[in-house]
């Protein structure tokens, strides 16, 4: 049973810069919540009991975003319909834990700050800047789990312009999406498909031990996507193409566009 979720926040945010420098992107609205709330139901939904926020010091003002305020509470406790937001929020934080991460690394090395509170054999890695509107894809990545017994991952077609800003996977077999290769951030020449992993990850904990060992890659990061390639010599990973509809909220344009779509 998958029940355990990965949510790394401890990147820099540079795309987002100026305004990621004071208020984290993952609290910035996405309507009448923040984009991390929007990320929080759909694990929830899917029904994942415990989330690990990775985070870190410079980025505490999510735990604060979290933490119960008692006199903010008592102030406007006779306006029922506020109180009962701050009250979800609440419930919410119940389920989550936080680690830290002391450097950004890279993403890689942010999911293994989690290690230790990882207690089955599969878990959810989610990455909050991309969000996947009208349909629950980690639910969709759930179901494919069961059915394969196996890691999972959410692909999306992307365009040959976009394919050196993500990982791109090869397949051994197109029709069942059976994958044999995955590529950081490839040049167009050398990519093995137009599909690109999106941020929704079923992993096998087995990730962990090959972390450890991972070497810095591109962009100078620990990627997870070395170590899921090396993982295929042993263990099988399937894609999902999803059905929601993917939304990029890490960078400005992309926020702007997210929250319209969102907003309509
Ligand atoms: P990105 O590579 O998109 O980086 O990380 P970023 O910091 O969010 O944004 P840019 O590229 O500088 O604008 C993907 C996810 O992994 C987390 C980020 O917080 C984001 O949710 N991450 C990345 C970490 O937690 N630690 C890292 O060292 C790197």
């Amino acid at each position: 049973m998958v029940k355990q979720a990965i949510i790394p926040l401890a990147g820099l945010g540079t795309r987002m810069l100026p305004l990621s420098k004071a208020l984290p992107k993952e609290l910035w609205p996405i309507g009448s919540r923040s984009i991390l709330e929007k990320i929080l139901d759909e694990c929830f939904d899917a029904g994942i009991t415990q989330v690990i926020l990775v985070i870190s010091k410079k980025k505490e003002i999510i735990k604060k975003y979290f933490s119960k305020n008692k006199s903010l509470e008592n102030t406007i406790k006779r306006k029922s319909e506020i109180s009962q937001t701050l009250a979800n929020l609440n419930k919410m934080s119940k389920k989550i834990k936080f680690v830290y991460q002391d450097k950004p690394k890279g993403l890689g090395d942010a999911v293994l700050c989690a290690e230790k509170l990882i207690k089955s054999k599969y878990f959810l890695l989610i990455l909050p800047d991309d969000i996947i509107d009208g349909y629950n894809c980690s639910k969709e990545l759930i179901l494919l789990h069961k059915k394969k017994k196996s890691s999972v991952l959410a692909l999306r077609q992307i365009k040959k312009k976009e394919i050196q800003r993500y990982g791109i996977v090869g397949f051994e077999n197109t029709k069942h999406l059976k994958i044999n290769k995955m590529i950081e951030k490839p040049t167009i020449k050398s990519a093995p498909s137009k599909f690109a992993i999106i941020g929704r990850y079923l992993l096998s904990r087995s990730i962990f031990n090959l972390l450890k060992n991972q070497k810095r890659g591109k962009l100078g990061e620990i990627q997870i996507t070395d170590a899921m390639n090396s993982m295929l010599k042993r263990e099988n990973f399937y894609g999902c193409k999803f059905k929601g509809k993917y939304l990029d909220c890490g960078t400005i344009k992309g926020y702007i566009k997210s929250f319209i779509e969102i907003n309509k």
